[in-house]
Order: structure tokens, then C-alpha cells, then sequence
């Protein structure tokens, strides 16, 4: 069995873990010829976590479902990719512990930036006192202190940073090139 992995995606909203997960997703099956599942923050909250809301309680719930079918994914060898903000570090250590092969990758944008950007218009709503406990705007992010790869979706294409995560992936050993 190929060694199972997870990417651990974090960072605000619009900071770009959606669009570089989905990239890097597709070069490990096209590739690598590798199994890949992605667990994105978006999708899990329509089934998985129906129902949870923002508070740190229902986040840290959020996250601890997400690295448990991680961990299942990651045993059975599988190249499996997270993306949900993931705000807080202490949580995010738990799933590394819960998970083992973990590599997190901080998906490094200004919060201006993602504002600007405000492809869901929540940004906005949250300004407006519409949504409360928005991630950036009125509740916390914990940026990793030591994170296996960040990116700068400001600065690099999704390209380069979808590359870079690659690269990473192959020092690492988790990609050989006759997979
Ligand atoms: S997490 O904090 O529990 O990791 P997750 O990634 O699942 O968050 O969900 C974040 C998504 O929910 C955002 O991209 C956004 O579309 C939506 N959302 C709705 N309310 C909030 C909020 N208060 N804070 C952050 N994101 C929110």
C-alpha cells in the first residue's frame, strides 16, 4: 500500500485553500496516479457537520470530525486533502497528533486581501454586523508558528502554489515518481 498522507489546508476565508486544494488534488491523481480525497470546510458543513455553527466549540467539533476521517483516509493510504479555516492551533495539533503523517500547509493571504477578493460577499455582511464571529473581522485566526509549506496566494499563481505543495509532498516521501 502507497503511504496515505494529509494535507492539512488552513487560513481565512477566500484565502485560496478551495482553488490550490482542488489544483493539487489533480496533479496527485493525474501524476501520481494516486487515490485522493478532499475534505473541503464548505462541503463537510452541508453534511458532515450540518447543523454546527462559528462558535469555538462547534469549530473545534468541525475540525475534530474532519481529522477523524482524515485519519481513517490516511491509514488506508489515501492522499487526503483538508481545507477549512481551521483558526485555531491548538485544535490544528490535535488533528497532526490524530493524523501522524501531516503536513500543514498555511495558505498565507492578507485578511485585505480576502476582503477585497470577497467572493462569497461575506466580508461585507460581516462589516455590517450581519454575520457575527466572522473569522478576520470579529473572531479569531491563529496563524501556524511552523507549518510544512505556506503560500502566499497574493503573490504566487495558484500554479506555483499548488507546485510548491508538490515539491514539498516529494521531499517528504509521500510521492515518488513510479507511483
Ligand atoms: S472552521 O472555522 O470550522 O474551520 P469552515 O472552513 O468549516 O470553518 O467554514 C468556513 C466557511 O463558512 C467560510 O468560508 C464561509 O463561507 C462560511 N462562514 C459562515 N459564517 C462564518 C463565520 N462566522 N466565520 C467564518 N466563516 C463563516
Amino acid at each position: 500500500m502507497q503511504k496515505g498522507f494529509t494535507l492539512w489546508f488552513t487560513g481565512l476565508s477566500g484565502a485560496g485553500k478551495t482553488t490550490v486544494s482542488q489544483m493539487v488534488a489533480k496533479m496527485i491523481r493525474e501524476k501520481y496516479n494516486r487515490n485522493v480525497e478532499i475534505l473541503d470546510g464548505d462541503v463537510v458543513r452541508t453534511n458532515l457537520s450540518k447543523g454546527l455553527g462559528f462558535s469555538k466549540e462547534d469549530r473545534d467539533t468541525n475540525i475534530l470530525r474532519i481529522a477523524f476521517v482524515a485519519s481513517l483516509l490516511t491509514r488506508n493510504g489515501v492522499a487526503t486533502i483538508t481545507a477549512a479555516i481551521s483558526p485555531y492551533r491548538n485544535i490544528r495539533s490535535r488533528a497532526r497528533e490524530m493524523i501522524g503523517n501531516f503536513v500543514e500547509i498555511y495558505v498565507d493571504c492578507p485578511l485585505e486581501v480576502c476582503e477585497k477578493r470577497d467572493v462569497k460577499g461575506l466580508y461585507a455582511r460581516a462589516r455590517a454586523g450581519e454575520i457575527k464571529a466572522f473569522t478576520g473581522i470579529d473572531d479569531p485566526y491563529e496563524p501556524p508558528e511552523n507549518p510544512e509549506v505556506s503560500i502566499k496566494t497574493h503573490e504566487e499563481s495558484p500554479e506555483e502554489c499548488a507546485g510548491k505543495v508538490i515539491n514539498k509532498l516529494i521531499e517528504m516521501g509521500y510521492l515518488t515518481d513510479n507511483n
